[in-house]
Parts: structure tokens; C-alpha cells; sequence
């Protein structure tokens, strides 16, 4: 099963620095105010370090992104028995062959989607939830499509216990999602190899989307929509399981 990794070979020794620092959380806090507080501090600490270590010592410096990395309870995104693990560098998996992206890349990934407060945001590949929830934090209105169906229900389940609201579509986001287009940013957590053109139309003017595009191995790219056409920007290396769907059929 490809997992969405980073590969930044530039970075690769300090990213082993960082494995060898991302330990198990703590679990043994002295004097218990009872388990479940416990474990409160102990992921903030770790979601803590994740955003120091990981996210802004690469280079991530938007303010909003790391404030919302820093809120957005990460362990709650992934299947119980990950728990601990939930804020190590890395994907992890959510089932149905399926993963949770590293910490670092749904950042990157969130910087250059840029949303702002009042805007409308498209995500494809939903996932664990986690991605969507980022954007909740920061945008207006935030639009997610899952084409694996028990992903969809457990994504809308864990969002509307977090309190975050999000509008959960399950379906193939080929065609993006036509009725709530234009959207000011839409990210695509999947790869296709090529880009959807029905993404770059639902991309209002000013808009970005951010997509890994390409096969085994793919780049992740920015266009945006200007008042003269697409502007692309490549970023770097990704890996991202493919797009599926009508994607793979073309
Ligand atoms: C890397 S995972 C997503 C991670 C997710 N954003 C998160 O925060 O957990 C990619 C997701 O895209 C979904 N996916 C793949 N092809 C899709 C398509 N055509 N339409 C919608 N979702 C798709 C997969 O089922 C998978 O859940």
C-alpha cells in the first residue's frame, strides 16, 4: 500500500533526528488529576513538539496554519489502537488501505491552500477527518468528498463529536462538487495523474488548489486561477495513494 511520505532527501538526517526524538508519550505524569486528564496533557505536549519539530523547523511559517495545528486534537483522528503514535513524523494508517498523511506534509499542504477566514474550501479524499478539520479552524466553509463510504461515515462522526462542521459528501471528487463551486481553495489528498479539469473550474478567481499529481511518485503542485489563465507552481516530491474512481478509469 503506497503511504503519503515526504521525500525530501536534503532533510533525510535530520528527519531520523526527529524519529529518534518522537518517542512514546508519556504516560506516567506524577500525581493524576484521573486518566483522562493524564492523557489530555500528554497529547498536547506531543502535538506541542509536532509542531515545533516537525512543522517549523522545515520551514512552515503562517501563523494561522501552526495556531490551528496546535488546536486540532490529532490522536482523535486515528483508530484507537494508534493512539500514541498519533503525533509521530509520519502517515499513519486508518483502514480500507487508507492513511492519515505526515503531520508535516497536511501543513505544507494547508499553508499553500491558504484559506481564509471567509472562505470556501474543497477537500477530495477525506479520509480520518483530520485534513478537514484543519481547514474548519481556518476557513469560512469547508466541503470534503470520500469515495471509500465507511471512511465517509466515521470522518462525519469524529468531526460532529469534535464540534468541527464540516459538510461530508460520500462519492468520487473527480468531478469536485459542482453545486457549492467556486471555491477559494480546494486540496486533494489523493493522486491522480493528471489534474481533474473539473477541480480548475470550480476554482474561483484568486483561487489555489493544491494536488500531488502523478503516478507511483508524484510532484504536488499549486495552480492558480488568475484573471489571465492558471499559473502552476511545483513544490516537490510527494507520495500520496492515487486518486480512485473515474480517475483511474481515464
Ligand atoms: C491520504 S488519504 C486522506 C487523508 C485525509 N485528508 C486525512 O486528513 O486523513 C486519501 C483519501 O482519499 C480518498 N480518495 C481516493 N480517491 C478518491 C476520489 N476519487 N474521491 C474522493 N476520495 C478519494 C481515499 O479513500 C483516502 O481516504
Amino acid at each position: 500500500m503506497p503511504l503519503p511520505q515526504l521525500r525530501l532527501p536534503h532533510l533525510a538526517a535530520g528527519v531520523t533526528l526527529l524519529l529518534l526524538a518522537c518517542g512514546d508519550l508519556p504516560r506516567n505524569a506524577p500525581e493524576s488529576a484521573g486518566p483522562a486528564a493524564e492523557d489530555a496533557a500528554s497529547f498536547a505536549a506531543a502535538r506541542e513538539r509536532m509542531v515545533a519539530d516537525q512543522i517549523e523547523a522545515r520551514g512552515v511559517r503562517d501563523a494561522r496554519v501552526l495556531a490551528a495545528l496546535r488546536r486540532v486534537p490529532r490522536h482523535e483522528f486515528v483508530p484507537e489502537r494508534d493512539r500514541a503514535r498519533a503525533y509521530r513524523d509520519g502517515p499513519l494508517p486508518i483502514g480500507h488501505g487508507q492513511t492519515i498523511s505526515q503531520p508535516y506534509v497536511v501543513a505544507v499542504m494547508t499553508e499553500l491552500a491558504a484559506p481564509g477566514p471567509r472562505d470556501r474550501v474543497l477537500e477530495i479524499g477525506t479520509g480520518s477527518g483530520y485534513q478537514a478539520a484543519l481547514l474548519a479552524e481556518l476557513a469560512g466553509e469547508v466541503y470534503s468528498i470520500e469515495i471509500v463510504e465507511p471512511l465517509a461515515e466515521r470522518a462525519t462522526a469524529t468531526l460532529e463529536r469534535l464540534g468541527y462542521e464540516v459538510h461530508v459528501r460520500h462519492g468520487d471528487g473527480y468531478r469536485g462538487w459542482p453545486e457549492k463551486a467556486p471555491f477559494d481553495a480546494i486540496v486533494v489528498t489523493a493522486a491522480p495523474e493528471r489534474v481533474p479539469p473539473a477541480l480548475l473550474e470550480q476554482l474561483a478567481e484568486g483561487g489555489r488548489l493544491v494536488i500531488p499529481v502523478g503516478d507511483l511518485y508524484q510532484e504536488l503542485e499549486v495552480h492558480r486561477r488568475t484573471a489571465e489563465g492558471i499559473e502552476v507552481e511545483r513544490v516537490f516530491a510527494v507520495r500520496f495513494v492515487p486518486m480512485t474512481g473515474e480517475a483511474q478509469e481515464r
